[in-house]
């Protein structure tokens, strides 16, 4: 009010409550039980954090035997008779459990925490392997009804159909293997008018779209209705992703960049013009990390911890990783370190082919990862030609990731596009500088090392914008010369250590998202036919 005077403003802080709701959280990964990448992560961390916000969330994947030996103590809860005919009988593919198509649920803990987890029990998921590749990393050619299945059991846990008194308020898919739930639960409330749960659905890489033929849509018992452009049907074949796209409530991604960036023809495989016209329900929430099991002042897994005050405590990982390598030890060599599934996307190839230049440099190169052959091939020629200076270590390895984001000085991440990414999170809170290609999440968290940047104090790592090899030997250039400089070297660290990327604001941002996927679905609206 104009004119009072200033009144005694000693505020009585109100604490603010959450909401607090029932979450279905359903993913294909779910770490430590099956992971190949960031979405296990993501699966494992994001409901703790929502747990520690009161939430009630508990977490669906398929019972992989992998998971569920490393699972322990199981229980069975319940076992579910879905209405489907012959599903997954048809194509000379297993029947899931004798005529009836049944499936059991049974729950254990994640680890640390007391976020329940649901795993679905099926002969269709007892395979060795990862969840999507046999042992020779060869996709399953029947993962469109391996991932159908755990749709339908999601569908019909959300219904509150499977004799428990637990219903959620919320169902949140994750990625491809997750998209049909939203154009199910539709299906439930337009053909069946029953009120369905409010649905989120979370992008983590528009790359993987879930796309199978129209004999699989009739094999997998999808409504008949749903096969047409505007819904499931993509360019004669139909996709999962643009089922969650198309349905849910609430569509978001893994960063505000990628979401702007999904919105265009480069990064939207098609579905762009489906992004932007749902732009008012698009959103970017950023990945946040496990502060507890990403922290060099606690990590088991790294050879001595350290924090800021004891940072040249580092320098014993760096030797460890070295000698874990065979390299020769080099205190003052910069050694780069890349951990990653080895695929176009993380753009390996336009690393080794500056191969040569790079190695001319004075650095050193450790590589943690699988994935396309020809890529492996290709970079353990190099350990041959090289082994002074790059080594390889080929296949999943937890604890050796944790070592080398504690041992090496930087973490190169040349990705052609990176919806979020979580290795320059974990690097930048092991005080390891992420040279980075300014793409999606990438570019969202790591600020380059430019002079104005450096001497604001604000610079974290080094950021390059083409998707170029030549580019990238300028940014490891860069890098080398920057580490000749102790006292500019040491500030990038410290900067980057003292980044907050923990889950606290971002899972408070899921909260939100939550209640306005439920103010969407309480009115609800038939969405409109999408302009392809
Ligand atoms: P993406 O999900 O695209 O693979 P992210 O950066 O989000 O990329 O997450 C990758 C996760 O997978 C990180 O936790 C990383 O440490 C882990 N990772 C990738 N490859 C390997 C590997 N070969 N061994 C151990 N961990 C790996
Ligand atoms: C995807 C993306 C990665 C992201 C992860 C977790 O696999 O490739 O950028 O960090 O999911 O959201």
């Amino acid at each position: 009010m104009i004119g009072t005077k200033k009144m005694n403003s000693k505020k009585t802080k109100t604490p603010q409550k959450n909401p607090k709701y029932k979450i279905l959280f359903v993913s294909s990964e779910l770490h430590p039980f099956a992971k190949t990448g960031g979405l296990g992560d993501v699966s494992n961390s994001l409901p703790k954090a929502l747990k520690n916000l009161y939430q009630d969330i508990i977490v669906l994947i398929p019972a992989y035997p992998f998971a569920v030996q490393k699972a322990g103590t199981i229980k069975h809860i319940a076992k579910i008779n879905l209405p489907l005919k012959g599903f997954p009988g048809h194509l000379g593919l297993p029947i899931i459990e004798g005529k009836k198509n049944s499936v059991s649920i049974i729950e254990t803990l994640l680890p640390e925490s007391k976020v329940k987890v649901w795993m679905v029990e099926s002969e269709i998921y007892n395979r060795p392997g990862t969840p999507y590749f046999d042992d020779n990393n060869r996709e399953w050619d029947d993962n469109d009804f391996r991932f159908a299945l755990l749709n339908y059991v999601a569908v019909e846990i959300a219904m509150g159909r499977i004799g428990l008194e637990w219903q959620p308020d919320i169902v949140h898919g994750n990625d491809w293997q997750a998209g049909l739930i939203g154009a199910l639960l539709e299906d439930e409330h337009l053909s069946k008018k029953n009120m369905r749960p409010a649905t989120v659905f979370t992008i983590h890489n528009m790359a993987h779209m879930g796309v199978y033929s129209k004999d699989r849509f009739d094999a997998l018992e999808l409504p008949k209705h749903l096969w047409n452009h505007h819904e499931l049907e993509f360019h004669d074949d139909f996709s999962f992703i643009k089922g969650g796209l198309v349905f849910s409530d609430r569509v978001n991604t893994v960063s505000p960049s990628y979401a702007e960036e999904i919105q265009h023809e480069e990064f939207g495989y098609g579905l762009s013009g489906l992004l932007s016209y749902r732009s008012e329900r698009l959103s970017g929430i950023l990945n946040g990390i496990d502060m507890k099991e990403w922290n060099p002042a606690k990590d088991t897994m790294i050879t001595k911890n350290y924090s800021i005050k004891t940072l040249d405590n580092k320098q014993k990982n760096k030797s460890a990783v070295q000698k874990h390598f065979n390299l020769p030890k080099k205190k003052n060599t910069i050694l780069l370190g890349i951990v990653a599934r080895l695929v176009y996307q993380k753009g390996i190839d336009l690393v080794l082919e500056h191969m040569e230049e790079i190695l001319e440099l004075p650095v050193q190169i450790v590589v943690l990862g699988s994935g396309d052959l020809e890529l492996e091939s290709r970079l353990r020629q190099w350990v041959n030609n090289y082994p002074e200076k790059i080594q390889i270590q080929l296949g999943y390895d937890e604890s050796l990731s944790h070592l080398i984001e504690a041992g090496v000085d930087a973490f190169l991440m040349p990705s052609r596009f990176e919806p979020c990414g979580l290795n320059q999170l974990y690097s930048l809170r092991y005080g390891t500088v992420p040279i980075v290609r300014e793409t999606g999440g990438l570019g969202d968290t790591v600020i380059h090392a430019s002079k104005k940047n450096l001497n604001n104090h604000t610079a974290t790592g080094i950021v390059f914008h083409e998707s170029k090899g030549s580019t990238i030997v300028d940014a490891i250039t860069l890098s080398s010369l920057l580490y000749q400089n102790k006292d500019v070297w040491k500030k990038l660290m410290i900067t980057g250590m003292k980044q907050e990327y923990s889950w606290k604001e971002s899972a408070k941002k899921y909260l939100k998202l939550y209640g306005q996927a439920i103010k969407d679905r309480n009115k609800y609206k038939k969405h409109a036919p999408v302009a392809l």
